[in-house]
């Protein structure tokens, strides 16, 4: 069966059976993540929130550590450097709206209220 990982708000969902990065896997199920480095742990663009079960995923890499002073298993990851173990079980991904998006979203939502008005 391998690992279940649900991608949010875009709730889509994929079964990962090999080991293979979040950002690899979000790639796969279409869900877009922002990245600059090229997988590096440079950019810290790809971060997300991983939650569910902790033996899914990897512990954080050096490069994640050194980057995100963190050494938790779930919670603020680097989509580039956590490996998702494969093995049975399931994982929540956050995935941040991308800042372009979100502020066309609200101008959109305040024209929309403006445009009530009239
Ligand atoms: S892609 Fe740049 S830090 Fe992950």
């Amino acid at each position: 069966m391998g690992t279940r990982v649900t991608f949010m708000p875009a709730g889509k969902v994929i079964d990962v059976t090999r080991p293979t990065t979040i950002l690899a896997a979000a790639r796969q199920a279409g869900v877009a993540v922002r990245t600059r480095c090229g997988g590096k742990a440079g950019c810290l663009l790809c971060k997300v929130n991983v939650s569910g079960d902790a033996h899914a995923v990897t512990a954080p890499t050096p490069p994640e550590v050194r980057k995100m002073g963190m050494e938790e298993t779930l919670g603020a990851r680097l989509a580039c450097q956590v490996r998702l173990s494969g093995r049975t079980g399931s994982v929540t991904v956050e995935v941040p709206e991308d800042p372009l998006k979100a502020l066309v979203r609200r101008k959109l939502e305040e024209q929309r209220g403006e445009d009530a008005l009239w």
